[in-house]
């Protein structure tokens, strides 16, 4: 079956869950899922339930997909994602999020944790994203290209929506929370990164390292979709003679670190 029937059948399933369509995606990556918190929920379903979406092996993923309120605007809002490194092609890692557009959403907002390479980034730091390096040896586009969704080749100079990433920064500024900007490479993992890997991350250009989001970006970016995407720093990325990097260790950097992200998110939509 094409991607695209998949997607439009996950869409009228959706639509029968839940009579509203969403404005935003959100999507929440590894203990961020505090944010969930805050919305008025309107229909929660667990991603077992809905055709063709794989569901999320990691511990801290809640794996649900919550339609709900936030502010007055209908929001979906992904409590968890899957990842290449459970052994997903990259079409199941977007499909959701495709699904998710398609229903209504013109502006996705996807969050992570990830490892701090740039000097200056410490843990419980945020960083909105400027720019990305898909460092994970595949592309969510890759394979047919059904022009319902967008064409072969998209652009990418300007993936991380500008206008945004402007707005979301004087938001920011006027709920008094620190953001960084930076570069975010996207790993295969499931390993945390070797020392060597980390340098050459930052020669490249990197400001933060983690295992998710690119594929993400580049789809809904494909789909005309709006993009902006923010990274809590969770640890130093490893370096040689540095402290262990463990899942735990981020889940809990990421829990103490998460409220400043989820403040930041409430105020921006
Ligand atoms: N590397 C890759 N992914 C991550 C890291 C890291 O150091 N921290 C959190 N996610």
């Amino acid at each position: 079956m094409l991607e695209y029937e998949k997607i439009r059948q996950i869409c009228s399933f959706l639509n029968d869950k839940c009579d509203v369509e969403p404005e935003k995606a959100v999507v929440l990556g590894s203990g961020l899922d505090k944010f969930s918190q805050a919305v008025e929920p309107i229909n929660e379903i667990p991603y077992s339930d809905i055709p063709y979406v794989p569901v999320s092996t990691v511990q801290s993923h809640v794996g649900s997909l919550l339609v709900g309120r936030l502010n007055g605007k209908v929001i979906a809002v992904m409590r968890g994602r899957v990842h290449l490194y459970e052994g997903n092609a990259p079409a199941d890692v977007v499909r959701l999020l495709r699904s998710i557009i398609i229903w209504g959403a013109s502006h996705v907002i996807l969050t992570n944790a990830a490892g701090g390479i740039a000097p200056h980034l410490a843990p419980g730091d945020l960083m909105l994203i400027e720019d990305q390096i898909n460092n994970q040896g595949v592309s969510s586009l890759t394979g047919f290209n059904d022009e319902r969704m967008g064409t072969r080749f998209p652009d990418m100079t300007t993936l991380y929506n500008e206008d945004c990433n402007t707005d979301i920064m004087a938001c920011a500024k006027s709920v008094g929370v620190k953001l960084h900007r930076g570069v975010y490479a996207g790993m295969h993992g499931p390993s945390f990164e070797t020392p060597a890997e980390v340098n050459m991350l930052r020669i490249l250009g990197a400001d933060v390292v983690g295992m998710s989001t690119v594929l993400e970006a580049e789809a809904a970016h494909h789909m005309g979709a709006i993009v902006s995407g923010i990274t809590l720093v969770s640890n130093p990325a490893a370096k040689k003679g540095g402290p262990k990097i463990t899942h735990e260790s981020v889940a809990e950097a990421c829990a103490k670190g998460g409220d400043s992200l989820i403040k930041l998110l409430m105020a921006y939509i």
